[in-house]
């Protein structure tokens, strides 16, 4: 399949590289700034552009990669006929794609994507939806060229999937960044932490997450609590997390 490529940041490069190895032919990238289309457009040997006047209609398929606050004024910007047009957000509809084609859909990756991981090309569940039957086959067989695990989801289910997503990647890391700040302040190491993190995650794969909870909240361990919330005296924002999450372990 011939493609274009709207956008060039993380999910855009992702699976640029992902679409490119899966022998498809990327025929330009559009982003909203030239040197950031460029960068990517030499990475995957295609044309770039900042000009939406300028979009390669020969393309049988336009992905659209830009952040979900920009996907509403795209139908302002360019018309592609019955050409398949897909977005990958997970909490917007395809329905924001209906006044640019006849043919649209969704693409939507259930990874956290960056595009500094040259690896993050393989292996990601991708959750498709599209506006006719027909639609939805397309984007299938073409999400299948580049992913094993391909899945549908509508609007309804995908934005409830991100909802997972975010707590589960986007906080859980949000929780790695203030424990890592927090090592830094008392000269800790925080790698030491990291088999800790890799033990955490690895269970889930056998294990409901809730049977898996240790730790002094799980034991409502009140001392060790205490002298806990006495140290993070000195760390008031991590303090407040602390006491939320305890709150919710010990209050199920
Ligand atoms: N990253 C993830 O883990 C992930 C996973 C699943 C789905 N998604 C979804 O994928 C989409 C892209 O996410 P991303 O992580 O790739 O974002 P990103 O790295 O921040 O890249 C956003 C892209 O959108 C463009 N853009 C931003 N604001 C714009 C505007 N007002 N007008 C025109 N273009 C604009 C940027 O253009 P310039 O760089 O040229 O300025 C950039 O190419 C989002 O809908 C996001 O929800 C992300």
């Amino acid at each position: 399949m011939r493609i274009v490529i709207i956008g060039a940041g993380n999910v855009a490069t992702v699976l640029g590289r992902a679409i490119k190895n899966a022998g498809h032919e990327i025929i330009q990238v559009i982003s909203r700034s030239m040197e950031t289309a460029q960068v990517l457009a030499d990475e995957l040997g295609c044309s770039a552009t900042s000009r939406f006047a300028e979009v390669d209609k020969t393309a049988h398929l336009f992905l659209v990669a830009m952040s979900d606050a920009a996907l509403n004024d795209l139908k302002e910007k360019f018309n592609v006929g019955d050409k398949m047009i897909v977005h990958t957000a997970g909490s917007v509809s395809l329905e924001v794609l209906k006044d640019i084609s006849t043919n649209y859909g969704v693409l939507y990756p259930l990874q956290s994507l960056r595009k500094e991981n040259k690896n993050a090309s393989v292996g990601i569940p991708l959750l498709i939806d599209g506006n006719s039957d027909n639609a939805i086959f397309t984007i299938g067989e073409f999400a299948k060229t580049i992913s094993s695990q391909v899945s549908f989801a509508n609007d309804e289910q995908r934005v409830k999937l991100h909802v997972a997503a975010v707590v589960t990647s986007n906080f859980a890391n949000h929780l790695f960044c203030l424990a890592a700040e927090y090592c830094k302040s008392e000269h800790l190491d925080f790698t030491m932490l990291q088999p800790l993190i890799q033990e955490t995650a690895s269970r889930l794969r056998d294990h409901s997450p809730c049977d898996m909870q240790t730790g002094p909240a799980a034991r409502k361990d009140i001392v060790t609590l205490d002298k806990h919330l006495r140290i993070l005296t000195a760390y008031p924002k991590l303090r407040t997390v602390y006491l939320r999450m305890t709150d919710s372990i010990m209050n199920p």
